[in-house]
């Protein structure tokens, strides 16, 4: 899968896929315009290196338990190289596997982070239209992968390349014309790695920084507009589901506060072995090129920070599981309530502590490095958690004594993915079987008709 990208046409085709004048620019492209941005697109194509796909799931079934009745439940591996975003959306079970263009279950928003030709299509179309219907009507539109288009415009400057991440950014005083060269190098990142929400209703792309970037900023922004991703299955609790918050936990962090971007550490300016100096596309570890990052900034060695970096993450790793183990107990002591006749205003502040709890685990957990960007932020939103899951236990403890209820709540066996999901009586066979039949189907034609309507492929 994915033959197209190692095709140089492609890299043309992404760099202008914005641009109306597209088609005529990829049939034009030849090796000499090509050469000018080699050593870039060299670097960027090495994203497909990253190509490990690791299971979470697998890793930490409680997570099964934390998003029953989401998407997640069903599937998520870590993140990978940019490379892979539209295979990735693609495969994923969360996508479901629909049976044309206008099948669900998600909705056009779902390409939003993957894509340049999303702002090509913008570009064309507007964003009420990109916005409008099931994410399946999208495949023959948006087939290449992250790119030169997400984060330049046909000069290669930088660019927020998306209307609704412009009007965030603007919102938090962050306004492109008056950035600085360093809030720009963060800023390109930011369109993608951050909270986000699909509004209810016209399913547009927000940023929920109305109130601020802080966690409880955007808690406090989704409590009052009473906006839920979705009713948990178990405890039937109105969930937030936290995205991809980099962007966000990293400002507040030693090297946000100190003005380091993005790309100090993940694309430095780099010197090959023929003495040419140029951007390294390959976001990837930071480690990896050590002189040129942390190297420019710290005189301590590259297993001495290596080291501190490991020992932040070993310590988030462990107050995580603690919170997620208060959180699983909370879940089921809800459903036990429910059973035992607990009303809708008997349960309200057990809910709500656990939709807060979760929120501010999910913060810390899915703002993938933030034992690296920010580690102090991350401890402190796992305290938090646990403090509000101490509130829903204590509060679903007297809920359930009410009710008559008081032996202790059993924990079904969660002990791997598999147990996780036949706990919750998920029928995952049945939707690895519709994946493969969509695979097969619909999406095998996408790129050959985005290649016919674009001529993007031409060798
Ligand atoms: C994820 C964002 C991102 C993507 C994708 C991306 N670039 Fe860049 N590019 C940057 C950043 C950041 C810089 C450094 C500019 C700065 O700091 O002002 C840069 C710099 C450049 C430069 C200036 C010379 C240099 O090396 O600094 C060129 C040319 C360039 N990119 C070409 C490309 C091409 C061609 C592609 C597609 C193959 C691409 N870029 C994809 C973010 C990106
Ligand atoms: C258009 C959206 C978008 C932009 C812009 C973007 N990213 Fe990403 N990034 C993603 C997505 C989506 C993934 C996960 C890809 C997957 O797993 O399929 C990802 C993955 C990553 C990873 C994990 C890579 C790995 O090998 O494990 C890093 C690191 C990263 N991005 C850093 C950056 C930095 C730094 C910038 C800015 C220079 C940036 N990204 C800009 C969407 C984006
Ligand atoms: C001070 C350097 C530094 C800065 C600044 C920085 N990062 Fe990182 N980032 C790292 C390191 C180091 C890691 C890998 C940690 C590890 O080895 O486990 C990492 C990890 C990541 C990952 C997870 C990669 C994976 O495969 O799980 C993503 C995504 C990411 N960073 C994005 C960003 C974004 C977006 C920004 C800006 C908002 C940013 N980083 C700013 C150093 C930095
Ligand atoms: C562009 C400069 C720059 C780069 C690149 C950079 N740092 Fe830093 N780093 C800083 C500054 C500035 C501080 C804050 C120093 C202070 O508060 O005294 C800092 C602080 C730190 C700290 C101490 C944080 C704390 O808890 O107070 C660690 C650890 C660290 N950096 C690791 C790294 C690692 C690892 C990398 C590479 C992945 C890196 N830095 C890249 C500038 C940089």
């Amino acid at each position: 899968m994915m033959g197209r990208q190692g095709k140089w046409a492609v890299v043309l085709a992404s760099l202008m896929a914005f641009s109306s004048a597209a088609q005529a620019q990829i049939t034009k492209a030849n090796s000499e315009e090509f050469s000018r941005f080699k050593r870039q697109y060299e670097s960027w194509h090495q994203t497909s290196e990253s190509s490990e796909v690791v299971d979470a799931l697998e890793g930490d079934p409680n997570l099964v338990i934390l998003w029953a009745g989401y998407g997640f439940a069903k599937d998520y591996n870590k993140a990978r190289g940019h490379h892979y975003t539209i295979t990735d959306l693609r495969n994923t079970l969360r996508t479901g596997a629909p049976k044309g263009p206008d099948d669900g279950p998600m909705p056009m928003a779902c390409w939003s982070c993957k894509s340049p030709d999303v702002p090509r299509y913008i570009e064309a179309n507007g964003e009420a239209a990109y916005f409008d219907g099931k994410w399946a009507r999208g495949g023959p539109e948006i087939t290449n992968e992250i790119g030169c288009g997400n984060c330049h415009d046909n000069n290669t400057r930088l660019r927020i390349s998306v209307p609704f991440a412009e009007r965030a950014m603007d919102s938090i005083g962050w306004k492109w014309e008056d950035a600085t060269k360093s809030q720009k190098q963060s800023m390109v990142c930011g369109q993608c790695h951050v909270e986000y929400y699909f509004t209810p209703g016209d399913v547009f792309v927000k940023f929920p920084w109305d109130n601020g970037t802080q966690t409880e900023d955007m808690e406090a922004y989704y409590d009052a507009i009473q906006f839920a991703d979705w009713t948990h299955a178990v405890s039937k609790a109105k969930m937030l589901k936290a995205q991809h918050p980099g962007f966000e936990t990293t400002l507040t962090g030693p090297h946000g506060r100190n003005d380091v971007s993005c790309t100090d550490c993940h694309m430095p300016r780099v010197t090959n072995e023929e003495g040419k100096k140029f951007t390294d596309h390959n976001v990837g570890n930071p480690f990896d090129r050590f002189e040129f990052t942390c190297a420019r900034c710290h005189d301590q060695g590259k297993d001495e920070l290596e080291s501190v970096v490991a020992n932040y993450k070993e310590m988030v790793n462990e107050a995580k599981l603690k919170a997620e183990k208060q959180l699983v107990h909370a879940h089921f002591e809800a459903k036990a309530a429910w059973d035992a006749g607990a009303t809708e205003a008997q349960m309200a502040d057990a809910l709500l502590a656990i939709r807060h709890a979760q929120w501010r685990w999910d913060m810390a957990i899915a703002s993938h490095g933030i034992h690296a960007h920010n580690p102090a932020e991350a401890l402190r939103l796992l305290a938090s958690s646990l403090e509000r899951s101490a509130d829903a236990r204590a509060s679903l403890a007297r809920v359930l004594a009410t009710n008559g209820m008081t032996d202790v709540v059993a924990i079904p066996d969660i002990s791997t993915k598999a147990a996780a999901q036949a706990a919750l009586g998920m029928d995952m066979k049945g939707m690895e079987a519709d994946k493969a039949s969509f695979l097969e189907g619909p999406a095998s034609k996408w790129d050959a008709e985005y290649d016919k309507k674009y001529g993007g492929d031409k060798q």
